[in-house]
């Protein structure tokens, strides 16, 4: 199949070509759009054939639910059995917006959308371009990040034409997401909601809607047998092809080690790979040094960080050392992502 890549403006957004994204996935195809976290890889989320399309573009297991996407907040009373007092007061505070919420789903969704789980997870983002053609497909549109299966997600239309062209009928392109981390999920269909995935809305401002919240214990303690209650969370995603580690320590200790180990691993042969940031990427002294930008812009951070992770797999190094990043703030989104591409190798200087 030939895959269409259409580039949209946001200031002049071609209201025409969204119809026609949108008619695509009316009758049943696949189209990748921009949201303001990563791109989604979106289909009828009430149709079941389209969600078994999606999994098979993506090389995904079918026990990974999708997220269905939303443009009116109204219209989660549509596919949520119940929406409880604390989810309504969090939807008026983050929706639209990077943050997914999961609810006892409705029968109107089809269990291939949920992976056979009797919820459902349900997002509205903000970005304008996928507001707009999620109106235009019809109000319910189930996304995954539009990466294939393993594979860091996709921050911009280049990545998605890499993993997904010639599987998919369009690609919506609307430049680089601003955000580059996947949105944080809560789950509040029980009791006490519950964190599944951190992410740029943090337990903090969560807790200042809703007061106290825990967080998934895998999440904690990932090396553990505790099962991830997101069932995409037990899979080691995000994997560049070369063997990453994670250098943990106060940052002109992290230099040093990291200079060692690299000149090591070139004595070996090896091609290196260094994951720094702006205030340390001149001192590398070996291998190919890449930054993620300036630590005291953790959004420079998170916006770049998919985006280095698969610039790594072009350059054909074979192992790479990445700085590590506090927990405060986004920091804690940022290393869940880096500790899963790293399968949590980390050592401490
Ligand atoms: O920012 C995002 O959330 C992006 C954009 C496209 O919206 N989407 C995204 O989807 O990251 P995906 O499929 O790559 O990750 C969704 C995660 C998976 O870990 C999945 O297991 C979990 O959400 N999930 C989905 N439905 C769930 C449910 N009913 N219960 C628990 N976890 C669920
Ligand atoms: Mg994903």
């Amino acid at each position: 199949m030939e895959t269409l890549i259409k580039k949209l403006n946001y200031d002049k957004m071609d209201l025409s070509l969204i119809r026609e994204a949108g008619a695509i996935i009316r009758r049943g195809g696949l189209v990748a759009f921009p949201t303001e976290t990563v791109y989604g890889l979106g289909g009828d989320a009430l149709n079941p054939q389209s969600s078994e399309k999606i999994y098979a573009a993506k090389g995904r297991p079918s026990d990974n639910p999708l997220i269905v996407h939303i443009a009116e907040k109204e219209d989660v009373y549509k596919i949520a059995r119940q929406v409880p007092e604390k989810a309504k007061q969090l939807m008026e505070a983050f929706w639209p917006g990077p943050l997914t919420l999961i609810f006892p789903k409705d029968s109107i969704v089809p269990d291939k959308t949920t992976g056979g789980l009797d919820t459902v997870a349900v997002r509205m983002p903000s970005d304008k371009i996928a507001a707009a053609f999620i109106h235009a497909a019809g109000g319910f549109v189930a996304a995954p990040s539009a990466n294939a299966s393993g594979r860091p997600s996709t921050t911009m239309a280049e990545h998605v034409v890499e993993d997904l062209s010639g599987r998919i009928e369009m690609i919506l392109d609307g430049g680089q997401a601003v955000i580059g981390l996947e949105s944080t999920i809560v789950d509040v269909s029980e009791e006490h909601p519950v964190i599944l995935r951190p992410g740029v809305i943090t337990k903090e401002m969560l807790e200042a809607v809703i007061g106290p919240l825990e967080t998934d214990q895998a999440l904690i303690a990932p090396d553990s047998s505790v099962k991830p209650k997101a069932p995409g969370m037990k899979y080691r995603h995000y994997a560049p092809k070369a063997v990453l580690t994670i250098v943990e320590g106060e940052s002109k200790a992290v230099v040093e080690a990291v200079n060692h180990l690299a000149a090591r691993a070139e004595e070996e042969g090896k091609r290196v790979g260094i994951i720094a940031t702006d205030e340390t990427a001149d001192c590398y002294q070996y291998g190919t040094v890449r930054s993620l930008g300036a630590r005291c812009h953790e959004e420079e951070i998170s916006m770049h960080l998919f985006d280095v992770l698969r610039s790594f797999d072009e350059t054909d190094v074979d192992c790479i050392y990445s700085e590590s990043f506090g927990d405060a703030k986004i920091g804690q989104a940022i290393m869940n992502r880096l500790l899963k591409a790293a399968g949590h190798k980390v050592i401490h200087v």
